[in-house]
C-alpha cells in the first residue's frame, strides 16, 4: 500500500513542484505578437474609439474544439481571459505537477491576434484542487504563506509580461457581513488571517510588476440595500489598502447582472466615481445578464436584456476610470447561468445572456453594446494614463 504522504511531504512536493516553474522569459514561449484581429465593425473597434477595451472570457473546452468560436472571438474582442485554465483547479490539479497547456494556448492565440489578456484568478475560495483546503487547514501560517507565494510566483511568473491585469483576489467579501472587516470565511483567511489579501497583492506585484493588480468582486452593481452595504465595504477596504501602500491598481466589478433586481444609476455612478477618485482603474470583468425575470418569448426577452444592459453600461462608460468591459463568454450556449441552481430560468429555457446567439449572430444585446461604445464620451487620454 502506498503510504499517504505526510502534510510536510505534500507541502514540500507542492512547493518544489511549483518552484520548478520559474519565471518564463516574457515573449519567448508564446510566439510573436500579431496584428489586431478584430473587425472594423466589431465591439472592440467601437470600444477603442474612447480608450475602452471590449473583451471576453473564453472557456477552454470551447476554444479548443470550435473554429467558428475562435473566429468570433478574434473578430469581436480586444482582450481575452481564461474562464478556468489559469485557476489552481486546472494548473495545479495534483501536488507538485503543473499544467499550463490550456492557458498557454490562449496566451499564444491572443498574442497572435494583438489582443490583451487578463489573468483570472490567483486567490479564490472556489476552484481549489481537493487536496489544497485540507493542506491549508493544517499548515502553519509560514507554510501557508510559502505555498501562496510559490503558487503566485509560478502562475504569474509563467505569464510575466503577458497579462495586462491580474485578478489577484476574487470575491473576498462575505455574503452576510458577519465579520467586522466584512471578509468571507475561506481556507485562505483561516490559514493566513485577514492580511492574506494585502499579501497576495504584494506577491503579485513583486512577481510581475507589469501586470495591474486587481480586486475582483461580485454583487456590487445593483440597486438593493445589501449591495449598497457591500459597496460601502469595498470603498472602505480600498481606502485602507491604499493607506497601507498595498500595490492595488484596479477594482473589478464582475457585473453578473440579474433581471430580478433593479439598476440604480445614481448609486452606480457614485460608486464608480469614488473608485476613480482614488486613482484606481475600473474593469467590468464578467458581464452577462441573467434574464430569469423576463418572458420566454425570444424577441421580447432579447429586447429587455438589451435595454437592461444599456441602463448599466451607459453609466459605466461615462466613468473615465473605466478601462475594460469584459463579458463572461460571448456565446449564449456556453453561459454558466444555465448550469447554476438559482440562476437558471424556472421555465428551463436557455438563457440569452450574451452578445452572440447559438449561430454566432449578433443579437440586440450586441447592437446595444455597439451603440453604447459608439456614443460613449471620449476618455481615451485618462484611460491611457491609467493603463500606464
Ligand atoms: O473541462 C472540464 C471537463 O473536461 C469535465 O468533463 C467537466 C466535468 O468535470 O468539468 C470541466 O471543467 C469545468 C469547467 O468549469 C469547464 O469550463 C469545471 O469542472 C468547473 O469547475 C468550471 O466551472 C467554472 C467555475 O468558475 C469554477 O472555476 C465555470 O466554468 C466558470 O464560468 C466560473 O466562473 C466564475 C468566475 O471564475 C468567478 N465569478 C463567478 C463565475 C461564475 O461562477
Amino acid at each position: 500500500m502506498i503510504d499517504r504522504p505526510t502534510r510536510r511531504a505534500v507541502l514540500a512536493g507542492a512547493a518544489c513542484g511549483l518552484a520548478s516553474h520559474g519565471i518564463a522569459a516574457p515573449g519567448q514561449p508564446f510566439g510573436p505578437a500579431g496584428r489586431p484581429s478584430w473587425s472594423g465593425d466589431g465591439l472592440q473597434a467601437a470600444a477603442a474609439r474612447t480608450g475602452l477595451t471590449f473583451g471576453t472570457e473564453v472557456p477552454g473546452f470551447r476554444f479548443a474544439r470550435d473554429p467558428a468560436y475562435r473566429q468570433a472571438v478574434a473578430r469581436e474582442a480586444g482582450l481575452l481571459v481564461c474562464g478556468t485554465e489559469m485557476k489552481m483547479e486546472v494548473v495545479l490539479a495534483e501536488p507538485g505537477r503543473t499544467d499550463f497547456s490550456q492557458g498557454d494556448a490562449l496566451v499564444r492565440f491572443a498574442r497572435g491576434n494583438g489582443q490583451r489578456l487578463r489573468g483570472h484568478t490567483l486567490v479564490w475560495h472556489e476552484a481549489l484542487p481537493p487536496w489544497v483546503p485540507p493542506l491549508l487547514a493544517r499548515a502553519t501560517p509560514a507554510q501557508a504563506e510559502d505555498f501562496l507565494r510559490r503558487w503566485i510566483e509560478t502562475v504569474a511568473g509563467r505569464y510575466r509580461g503577458q497579462i495586462a491585469s491580474w485578478d489577484v483576489v476574487n470575491e473576498v467579501l462575505a455574503q452576510d457581513g458577519t465579520r467586522p472587516d466584512g471578509l468571507r470565511e475561506s481556507p485562505w483567511l483561516a490559514a493566513l488571517g485577514p492580511g492574506y489579501v494585502d499579501l497576495a497583492f504584494r506577491i503579485l506585484h513583486q512577481t510581475d510588476p507589469m501586470a495591474a493588480p486587481c480586486w475582483n468582486e461580485d454583487a456590487v452593481e445593483q440597486g438593493v440595500p445589501w449591495m449598497e452595504a457591500r459597496r460601502t465595504r469595498v470603498l472602505k477596504r480600498l481606502e485602507g489598502m491604499l493607506a497601507r501602500g498595498v500595490p492595488i491598481r484596479r477594482f473589478g466589478l464582475q457585473s453578473h447582472l440579474t433581471s430580478t433586481l433593479p439598476i440604480d444609476q445614481g448609486q452606480l455612478r457614485r460608486f464608480l466615481a469614488e473608485i476613480g477618485g482614488m486613482g484606481l482603474g475600473i474593469e467590468i470583468t464578467e458581464f452577462d445578464i441573467d434574464d430569469r425575470a423576463f418572458p420566454a418569448d425570444i424577441a421580447v426577452r432579447d429586447r429587455m436584456v438589451a435595454d437592461f444592459a444599456r441602463r448599466y453600461l451607459d453609466v459605466a462608460v461615462a466613468e473615465p476610470a473605466l478601462l475594460n468591459v469584459v463579458s463572461w463568454d460571448i456565446y449564449d450556449p456556453d453561459t454558466w447561468l444555465n448550469d447554476h441552481p438559482y440562476r437558471k430560468r424556472p421555465d428551463g429555457l436557455a438563457q440569452r445572456a450574451l452578445p452572440l446567439d447559438a449561430q454566432f449572430r449578433r443579437k440586440p444585446l450586441w447592437h446595444t453594446m455597439k451603440a453604447v461604445f459608439s456614443e460613449a464620451p471620449d476618455h481615451a487620454a485618462r484611460r491611457a494614463k491609467l493603463r500606464g
